[in-house]
């Protein structure tokens, strides 16, 4: 029907989210993300697991092999960064902008204590002095853009208090917070009222990050912080690799959720298997994805258990298969 004269004609626009894949070292490397580009979408960039930097001027390309340009064409992604050293910071933002890549991440939030003790990651956030002349070195030498992603201190949500004027004096692209302290690790509640904070006193676009595991918890953290610039999916995205599709679809989804989760699963595999030289790394990787896979089917814990104690990989394919064949957890 033609809308009548003088009147306008309202058209319901979608808009989609804008979904970044978060960086969990050992699972989201170049591999995975170009298999899920491949059977899911919602995601529109990635930020990649971090790469440490290096003392002296020769990087080799074997500390940048994820991120190879050719292997990274599936979708945008940022390189990551974990360091305390502006010329080493330098040397290795600078190889990667060579490369092609326009923006770098600077790791502030990684929690392990091997890291943080040695002022990296999360261990620099107690430290807003180190950071800011970490900031001032760095973005003068510096073509590219540079984000962060920060948690909200190593011991204490208040370390933020000192750090984000820093984060305000200079150009930074985003500021991604993943709203836990470094000693909080992974457990523990995400602090949204600290989030809030940070959302109103950081003058650059801020996208939040942290427990996003299901529809409604995407949907009261959209209605909560409107503001916020982007979403990004770590854990939730592995366990449930449907998530984005549901969140840009409104829970609308296409084919049949087992076969495809099992298509994806084949090819995640024979991709590896592609890119390690063993079996027994080839299986190390897959067990690994099953303590986040399990968690999209009833039985996940007994899951886990029997993966875990396979030590072939001609039983991990029985295992695997068996599971595909007996549950529709995703159909
Ligand atoms: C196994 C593992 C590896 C991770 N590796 C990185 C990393 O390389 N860089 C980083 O910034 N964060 C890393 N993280 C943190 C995640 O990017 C993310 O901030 C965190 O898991 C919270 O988001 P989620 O609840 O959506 O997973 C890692 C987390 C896990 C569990």
């Amino acid at each position: 029907m033609l809308p009548e004269p003088g009147r306008t004609r309202f058209v319901a626009v979608k808009t989609m989210k804008h979904l970044i894949l978060a960086p969990l070292r050992g699972y989201t490397d170049a591999v995975f993300r170009n298999a899920y580009q491949r059977h899911f979408k919602g995601v529109g960039e990635a930020v990649a697991p971090f790469v440490t930097s290096i003392k002296g001027r020769r990087i080799k390309p074997s500390h940048l092999r994820d991120l190879a340009p050719a292997d990274n064409r599936a979708m945008p992604v940022v390189p990551q960064i974990l360091s305390n050293d502006p010329d080493e910071f330098l040397c290795l933002a600078n190889t990667l902008c060579d490369l092609g890549y326009r923006e770098i991440n600077w790791n502030l939030g990684c929690p392990f204590p091997m890291v943080a003790k040695k002022m990296r990651g999360s261990g620099l956030l107690p430290h807003p002095d180190v950071v800011d002349r970490m900031l001032d070195k760095v973005l003068n030498g510096f073509a590219g853009n540079l984000s962060i992603k920060t948690r909200l201190g190593r011991f204490s949500g208040s370390e933020m208090d000192h750090l984000i004027p820093v984060f305000n004096r200079y150009p930074l692209a985003r500021v991604i917070v993943h709203p836990r302290t470094g000693v909080q690790m992974y457990a523990g509640e995400v602090d949204l009222v600290a989030f809030d904070v940070c959302l109103a006193r950081i003058t650059h676009s801020v996208v939040y990050n942290g427990d996003i595991n299901d529809l409604e918890m995407f949907h009261s953290l959209e209605s909560r912080f409107p503001s916020a610039s982007g979403w990004m999916l770590g854990r939730g995205l592995i366990a449930n690799p449907f998530l984005p599709e549901m969140i840009q679809s409104g829970n609308r989804l296409i084919g049949n959720r087992n076969q495809r989760f099992e298509k994806f699963h084949d090819d995640l595999m024979d991709s590896y298997r592609r890119q390690f030289s063993g079996p027994g790394h080839l299986l190390d990787r897959m067990k690994g994805f099953w303590s986040y896979f399990a968690a999209g089917f009833p039985d996940g814990r007994r899951i886990v258990k029997r993966i875990r104690k396979v030590d072939t990989l001609d039983r991990y394919r029985r295992e695997v298969m068996a599971l595909f064949n007996d549950q529709d957890q995703w159909a």
